[in-house]
């Protein structure tokens, strides 16, 4: 795809997606000798020298072991204290990679809608750096957006368009809300066990009348192809991971739009407990459009 077209514009309403996209496929200039500087800082942390912080207040011991959430809280700050020397893609870059680096290292089965209790969380946080996407990237423009999908495709005009939506009445922003609290890094008061702050980001996509939204986004796309990405949990035992949209209205939306075809292949899916889920299939909805 990268050698194939030269304009891209990528889109996610969440603010960790936007850093994450912008870190690996921004086109700005960043500098190795400067990221490697603060690796090197980040990289050779001692806890015991570091003071309490808002990860480790918040989340010491619970999503993370206390040493662990002590160097996290601190990359974030010291990352936050150096925006005047970092420019936008170089402080993503690190950001991300201590994203990716505290995910690894997080208490959970995967998503941040709990964690793991009555354990012992060991220290095992390691500061690695992500790779950016650099080949094939020269002379191309790509646009990273965070906005409401709906929104933004009233704007733009495309060749491909992929979808990628929720399938399921999971809401991304809240099974995520350490991730997205750690990048807003505006150190709201947390409430509950899970330790969410307010709600925000909450998608139309994980509700009941998800398909008319998908049927709204649909409408208004200016695009020759459409691929949508899809699986089909919906013999879910949980209630919360049961599709939202069915597969046929999906196909019916699609089908108004133009001529449809429907790959599917067996998939493992991610699995976070009580569901099993047999004949597991990843689902693709390529649309030809209808013109005129
Ligand atoms: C199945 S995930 C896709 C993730 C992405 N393809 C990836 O591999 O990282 C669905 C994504 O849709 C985003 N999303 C949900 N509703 C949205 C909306 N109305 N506008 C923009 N993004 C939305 C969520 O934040 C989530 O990241």
């Amino acid at each position: 795809m990268l050698n194939d077209y030269s304009d891209f514009i990528i889109n996610d309403f969440l603010y960790s997606s936007e850093v994450i996209y912008n870190a690996f496929f921004g086109s700005k200039y960043y500098s190795d000798s400067k990221i490697s500087k603060y690796y090197t800082k980040y990289k050779n942390l001692d806890s015991k020298n570091l003071d309490e912080n808002y990860v480790s207040i918040n989340f010491g011991g619970k999503y993370f072991s206390v040493n662990d959430a002590k160097k996290i809280g601190y990359i974030r700050e010291d990352l936050e204290l150096s925006k005047g020397v970092l420019n936008t893609r170089e402080f993503d870059i690190l950001l991300s990679s201590l994203i990716y680096s505290f995910d690894r290292c997080a208490n959970t089965v995967g998503h941040y809608d709990a964690y793991i209790k009555g354990k012992n969380v060991k220290d095992s946080f390691l500061f690695e750096l992500i790779k950016p996407v650099t080949e094939n990237t020269e002379n191309k423009k790509i646009k990273i957006f965070r906005e409401d999908a709906n929104k933004l495709a009233l704007t733009i005009k495309s060749d491909v368009t992929y979808i990628d939506p929720p399938y399921s009445s999971r809401q991304y922003s809240r099974f995520y809300h350490v991730i997205e609290n750690i990048v807003k890094w505006e150190k709201p008061i947390l409430y509950g066990e899970a330790l969410k702050y307010d709600a925000e980001n909450m998608s139309e996509y994980c509700k009941s009348k998800a398909i008319d939204n998908f049927q709204e986004l649909i409408y208004s796309l200016k695009s020759k192809y459409i691929v949508v990405s899809y699986n089909n949990t919906y013999n879910s035992k949980s209630r919360s991971s049961e599709n939202k949209m069915k597969l046929e209205d999906i196909k019916k939306v699609l089908d108004k739009k133009g001529e449809t075809t429907v790959y599917m292949t067996e998939h493992q899916a991610f699995n976070a407990g009580k569901t099993e889920l047999k004949d597991h299939m990843e689902i693709l909805f390529i649309t030809k459009v209808n013109h005129g």
